[in-house]
C-alpha cells in the first residue's frame, strides 16, 4: 500500500515537473518572439504608429491590435496603412508560426521581391500592396508553396509574371493589380485550380491575349482584369468557369464574337465588357439567371437582344449603348422586375418599345436616343414615381407624351427631340418640380406655354413645332432659365419685356407683332437674341446698344423702321442682321466693314458713308442730289446729313479723347497657326456655344478644313483696359502661348480689341472637371453623349495628380514662377484619356481690378476657391493657388461644390468643421464613388486638402510636395 502511494506522488512530481518544464519553455519562445516584435520596430525606426509597443515580461504583445497570435505564439503581422518606412527583414521568419504577414498601404521599399520570406514557412497570406517594392516576381516563388493570398497590387514589380507562380497549388486569392509588368499573363495560371478571386486590373504594360488555360480555374468567382491589354478574341472556354459571379474584362482591345459560352456560368451577376471591339451577335443562351448587370456598351455588336434577357429577374441594369444593334426591343425588357437602368442609345433598334416597360421596375434612367425606334413612348414608364431621366431624342417616335408624365415629379430630364410626336405636353410637365432641362425641339407639338415653369428649369428648347399663343410673362422671367429656344412655331403677341436670367433667347419665324420693349434693363444676360421673320414694327431702341453681352442680334425680316440707333455699333457683336425691314439713314460707321455686307440687305432706305462695292448701299452724301424722286431716300437723305454731321462731331470728340470706336481685332500669338482671325470670329455663334458664366463664354469652333478644333473663350470685360493692363495682359500672352507642358492647355492665340479677349486654346474632348463632378452644371453641355460615366476614384485621383503637375511646373519651373490666380474645377479641362490640363494661366483675373474682386459677377463662379488672403493684399503669390488647388481635392474625394459646404460656409470651411467636430473622415466622402479597396487613398487625399485649406499661406504647402504625396496615393503613375 505505502509503495503504491509512494510512486503514486512520484509520479505526479513528475507530472508536475513536466508541466513546469513545458511552461517555462513556452514563456520563454513567447519573450523571443516578443524580441522579435521589439528589434522591428526598432528596425523601422519606432514609427510612430508603434508607439504602444513597449517591453513587458509575459506574452501581452498578443493583445497588440498588430499581433495574432495562436496558443501564444504569433500567427499574424498586420500593418495596415501603419505609415511605416522601413524593410522586410529576413529575422520576421524567426516567428516560426507566422501565416500571415500584411503590410498594405506603407512606404516599404526594396529594389527587389522580398525573398527572405521565404523562410516563413507556415505563410499563407501576403500582402505587400501599395508599397515601394520594386523587382520582377522570382521564378522560385513556388518556394511559397502555402500561401493562399498574395496581394501585389500598387507596387513597381515589373518583369514578366513566372510561369511558376501557376504551382501556388494552395492559393485562393491573386491580385496583380497596378505594377508595371511586361509580357503576357502565363497560361499556367490556369493550374491554379483552388483559385476564387483573380484581380489582374491596370497593367497597361502587359499584351496578353486571354488565357485558355483559365476555363480550367472551377473556382473562380471573381475575375477583374479591365484594362490591361487584353487582345484577340476571348476563348470558349471562358463559360467553362462554372463558379464564376463577377466579370470585368472592360477597356481592353478584345475582338471578335463574344463565345456563345459567356453567360453559360449559372451564378454569374455582374458583366463588364464595355468599351472593346466585340463585333457579331451577343450570345443567346443565357443560364446565368441571376445576372445582375449586363454592360457590353461601347462595341460594335450586330443583331438583337436575346430573348433571354426577358428571364433575368433579377437584371437591374442593361447598358447595350453605342453598338449596332438592330430589331425591336423585346416587349419581355418591359417585363424585368428589378430594371432600373436601360442604356440603348446609339443603335439601330427599331419597332415600338416594350409598352410594360416602367409598370412592373423602379426605372430611373431610359436612355434610347438615336436609333429608328417608332410609336409612342409606354404610358407605365412614371409609375413607380422613379424615372429621373428620358433620353429617346433622334428617333421616330410619335403620338402624345403618356399622360402620367404630367404627374412624374422624379423627372430631371426630358431629351426628345427630332421625333414626330405631337400633341399637347402634359400640363404638369412644364412646372414639374425637379425638371431641369425640357428639350422638345424638331417635333409637331401643339398647344400653348403654361403661365409659369419649373422653378428649376435652366434649358427650354421647342423650336420647330406648332406651339402657339403669347409667351406669358412667367415663362420668359423664370428665374433659372438660361436658354429659351422657340423658333418656327405659331407663337403670336409681343415680344416678352422680361427676361431675367436669360442668356439665349430665339424667337424667329414666329407671329410675333408690336414694337421691342424700351425697358430691357431686364435683358443684360442676353448673349444671343434672334427675332428675325416675325412682325415686328416700330423703330429699335436705342438701348439695346446697352447689352453689353450681346455677341448675335438678328432682326430680320420685320417691320423695323427709322434709324440704327448709333449705340448698337458700341456692341461687341459678332453676328448682325437688320436684312429686310424699312430702316432709315447711315449705318453706324462701325459697320462699314465687309464682315457687315450682308447686314442690312433691303433696307432701301440706308445708306452708308464709306460705301464700298460689297455694301452695296447708297452714298449718304451723294443721295441727297435728287436725282432720285424716292421719297424714303430723300427723308433718309435728310437724316442721314444730320447723322453725319452728328458723327462727325462724334468722331472729332472720339479723336480728342484718344478714343478709338473702331472694332478691329488683333491677334499676338507665338506659334504658327493652322487658321485665321476670321476663321475664329465666324465660328461664334450660338450653335458653337459650350458653355457660359464664370468671366466668359464658351465656343467650340471648327476652324479649317482639316477639321482641326479649338475652344475660343470670350471674355468680356466692359471698359477699356488701361494702356499698362493691356501691355501686361499681352505680355503674358505671349509667355503662356510659348508654354508647351502636358498639363497645361495649349494657349494658341489671342485675339483682341477694346472691349473683348478672345483667348484660342486646344480643344479638349472631355470638357471641364466641374462638368463631371456636380453634374447639374452639365445643363450647360447639349445632349452630350457622356451623361453616362460616373468619375471613379482611379480617375479622380489621375486628374488631381495631373493638375498638381501642371501648377507645379507653373510655380516651381517657370522664373519668375507664374500664379494662376483662378484655379478651380471649371479651369480644369479633361481629354479623352482623362488627362488633366489646366486652363486660363492668369489671364482672366489681369482683366479684374483686386478691388472689384469680391463684387464682380465676372468671378462669382470662383467663389469658394478663394484663398482668404486675396481679398485682404494685392500681394499675392503661389500660395493662393494652392489653396484653390486643396478646395479642388475637397471636391474630388467629397463630390460636393466649392461654395457648398451648408447654408453660409465653403466646402473648405465645412471641411474642417467636420473634423474639428470629431465626425469620421468616411461620412463626408462622396457615396458615389466611395468603395473599400480607395477608403484609404480617398482619406489622404481629402487631410491634403484641409491642409491646402489652411488659413495661413505659410501652413499650407508647395505645390510640389502636394505632388509628393499625391504621386505616392496614385501607384500606376509613380516612377521615380
Ligand atoms: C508554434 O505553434 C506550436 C503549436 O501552437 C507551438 O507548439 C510552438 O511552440 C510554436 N512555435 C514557436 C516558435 O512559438
Ligand atoms: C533562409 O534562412 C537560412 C538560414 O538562416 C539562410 O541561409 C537563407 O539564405 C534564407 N533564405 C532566404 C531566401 O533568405
Ligand atoms: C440676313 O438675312 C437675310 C434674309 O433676310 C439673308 O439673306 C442674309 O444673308 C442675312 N445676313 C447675314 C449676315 O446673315
Amino acid at each position: 500500500m505505502k509503495r503504491t502511494i509512494l510512486i503514486f506522488l512520484h509520479f505526479s512530481i513528475c507530472i508536475g515537473t513536466f508541466f513546469h518544464f513545458l511552461s517555462h519553455a513556452n514563456s520563454q519562445l513567447s519573450a523571443q518572439e516578443q524580441g522579435i516584435l521589439l528589434n522591428l520596430k526598432k528596425l523601422w525606426g519606432n514609427p510612430e504608429s508603434l508607439r504602444h509597443w513597449i517591453p513587458t515580461n509575459s506574452s501581452s504583445h498578443c493583445s497588440w491590435p498588430e499581433i495574432t497570435c495562436s496558443n501564444s505564439s504569433i500567427i499574424g503581422l498586420s500593418f495596415r496603412d501603419y505609415n511605416i518606412n522601413g524593410t522586410v527583414a529576413p529575422f520576421i521568419c524567426n516567428l516560426k508560426n507566422l501565416t500571415t504577414f500584411d503590410v498594405y498601404n506603407n512606404s516599404f521599399h526594396s529594389k527587389e521581391f522580398p525573398r527572405a520570406l521565404y523562410n516563413c514557412s507556415k505563410l499563407e497570406i501576403l500582402d505587400l500592396s501599395q508599397n515601394y517594392f520594386y523587382g520582377a516576381i522570382p521564378d522560385d516563388i513556388h518556394r511559397m508553396s502555402r500561401l493562399r493570398e498574395l496581394s501585389l497590387e500598387g507596387n513597381n514589380f515589373d518583369g514578366n509574371i513566372p510561369a511558376s507562380i501557376g504551382q501556388l497549388q494552395e492559393l485562393r486569392k491573386l491580385m496583380l493589380i497596378s505594377c508595371l509588368f511586361t509580357g503576357s499573363f502565363p497560361q499556367e495560371i490556369g493550374n491554379l485550380s483552388n483559385l476564387e478571386e483573380l484581380k489582374l486590373v491596370d497593367n497597361s504594360k502587359i499584351v496578353s491575349t486571354f488565357p485558355l488555360e483559365f476555363g480550367k480555374l472551377k473556382k473562380l468567382k471573381y475575375l477583374w482584369m479591365a484594362r490591361t491589354n487584353l487582345i484577340g478574341e476571348i476563348p470558349n472556354t471562358i463559360g467553362e468557369m462554372e463558379a464564376l459571379e463577377y466579370l470585368d474584362l472592360s477597356e481592353n482591345n478584345l475582338m471578335g464574337r463574344i463565345p456563345g459560352s459567356l453567360f453559360m456560368p449559372k451564378n454569374l451577376r455582374i458583366v463588364y465588357l464595355h468599351r472593346n471591339n466585340f463585333s457579331g451577335e451577343i450570345p443567346h443562351v443565357v443560364k446565368a439567371l441571376n445576372l445582375d448587370v449586363i454592360d457590353l456598351s461601347e462595341n460594335k455588336l450586330t443583331g438583337t437582344i436575346p430573348d433571354d434577357f426577358g428571364k433575368l429577374k433579377h437584371l437591374t441594369s442593361l447598358a447595350l449603348f453605342l453598338n449596332q444593334l438592330s430589331g425591336k426591343i423585346p416587349d419581355s425588357i418591359g417585363h424585368l422586375p428589378g430594371l432600373v437602368y436601360l442604356g440603348l442609345f446609339n443603335n439601330n433598334f427599331s419597332g415600338s418599345l416594350p409598352a410594360e416597360l416602367g409598370r412592373y421596375s423602379m426605372l430611373e434612367k431610359l436612355w434610347i436616343s438615336t436609333n429608328r425606334l417608332t410609336g409612342q413612348l409606354p404610358e407605365h414608364l412614371c409609375d413607380n414615381g422613379k424615372l429621373v431621366e428620358v433620353i429617346a431624342y433622334e428617333n421616330q417616335l410619335v403620338g402624345e407624351l403618356p399622360e402620367s408624365f404630367g404627374n412624374c415629379s422624379s423627372l430631371e430630364l426630358v431629351k426628345i427631340y427630332r421625333n414626330n410626336f405631337s400633341g399637347n405636353v402634359p400640363s404638369g410637365l412644364w412646372t414639374s418640380s425637379n425638371l431641369n432641362m425640357l428639350m422638345l425641339s424638331d417635333n409637331s407639338f401643339t398647344g400653348e406655354l403654361p403661365e409659369r415653369l419649373a422653378w428649376n428649369l435652366s434649358r427650354l428648347e421647342m423650336n420647330n413645332n406648332c406651339f402657339s399663343g403669347k409667351i406669358p410673362q412667367g415663362v420668359s422671367s423664370s428665374r433659372n432659365l438660361l436658354v429659351l429656344m422657340a423658333s418656327n412655331n405659331l407663337l403670336n403677341g409681343t415680344i416678352p419685356q422680361d427676361l431675367s436670367s436669360l442668356t439665349i433667347l430665339l424667337l424667329d419665324q414666329n407671329q410675333l407683332s408690336g414694337s421691342l420693349p424700351l425697358a430691357i434693363d431686364s435683358w443684360k444676360s442676353l448673349n444671343t437674341l434672334n427675332l428675325s421673320r416675325n412682325a415686328i414694327s416700330g423703330q429699335i431702341p436705342e438701348e439695346l446698344g446697352s447689352l453689353q453681352r450681346l455677341s448675335e442680334l438678328d432682326l430680320s425680316e420685320n417691320q423695323l423702321s427709322g434709324l440704327i440707333p448709333s449705340k448698337l455699333g458700341f456692341l461687341n457683336l459678332t453676328s448682325l442682321n437688320l436684312s429686310s425691314n424699312h430702316l432709315t439713314g447711315s449705318i453706324p460707321s462701325e459697320f462699314e466693314y465687309n464682315e457687315y455686307a450682308h447686314s442690312f440687305l433691303n433696307n432701301p432706305g440706308l445708306c452708308a458713308n464709306r460705301p464700298s462695292r460689297s455694301f452695296n448701299l447708297e452714298n449718304c452724301n451723294s443721295s441727297q442730289k435728287g436725282s432720285s424722286l424716292n421719297f424714303y431716300a430723300t427723308i433718309a437723305g435728310i437724316i442721314s446729313l444730320v447723322v453725319a454731321v452728328l458723327r462727325g462731331l462724334l468722331f472729332l470728340f472720339s479723336l480728342i479723347r484718344k478714343n478709338k470706336f473702331h472694332l478691329t481685332w488683333k491677334l499676338v500669338s507665338s506659334q504658327k497657326l493652322s487658321f485665321t482671325k476670321s476663321d475664329i470670329l465666324s465660328g461664334l455663334i450660338a450653335n458653337n456655344l459650350i458653355g457660359y458664366g464664370g468671366s466668359g463664354q464658351v465656343y467650340r469652333v471648327v476652324v479649317n478644313h482639316s477639321g482641326d478644333i479649338v475652344a475660343v473663350k470670350k471674355i468680356w470685360n466692359n471698359r477699356k483696359l488701361e494702356e499698362k493692363l493691356e501691355k501686361e495682359f499681352l505680355a503674358e500672352v505671349k509667355i503662356l502661348s510659348s508654354i508647351r507642358h502636358a498639363n497645361i492647355v495649349e494657349l494658341l492665340c489671342c485675339i483682341s480689341n477694346d472691349n473683348s479677349k478672345l483667348l484660342v486654346y486646344k480643344y479638349l474632348d472631355n470638357w471641364s472637371l466641374d462638368h463631371w463632378l456636380h453634374k447639374k452644371s452639365r445643363a450647360t453641355i447639349p445632349s452630350s453623349s457622356i451623361d453616362h460615366v460616373v468619375l471613379d476614384w482611379p480617375k479622380r485621383l489621375h486628374i488631381a495628380v495631373g493638375a498638381a503637375q501642371g501648377l507645379s511646373y507653373m510655380h516651381h519651373d517657370c522664373s519668375p514662377p507664374i500664379v494662376h490666380r483662378d484655379v478651380k474645377s471649371s479651369n480644369i479641362l479633361l481629354d479623352l484619356d482623362f488627362n488633366a490640363q489646366i486652363a486660363d494661366f492668369g489671364l482672366a483675373k489681369i482683366l479684374i481690378n483686386e478691388g472689384e474682386l469680391a463684387t464682380m459677377p465676372a468671378v462669382a463662379g470662383s467663389s469658394g476657391y478663394i484663398a482668404p488672403e486675396y481679398a485682404g493684399t494685392t500681394r499675392i503669390n503661389e500660395k493662393i493657388d494652392v489653396y484653390s488647388f486643396g478646395v479642388i481635392l475637397l471636391e474630388l474625394t467629397t463630390g460636393r461644390k466649392a461654395n457648398d459646404g451648408d447654408e453660409h460656409s465653403s466646402l473648405a470651411e465645412w471641411a474642417l468643421r467636420h473634423i474639428e467636430d470629431g465626425k469620421p473622415i468616411d461620412d463626408a466622402l462622396d457615396e458615389e464613388v466611395k468603395e473599400l479597396c480607395h477608403l484609404n487613398e480617398m482619406c489622404h487625399v481629402f487631410k491634403l486638402g484641409l491642409y491646402c485649406t489652411s488659413t495661413q499661406p505659410s501652413t499650407r504647402p508647395s505645390m510640389k510636395v502636394v505632388l509628393k504625396v499625391l504621386l505616392q496615393c496614385s501607384q500606376p503613375i509613380r516612377n521615380d
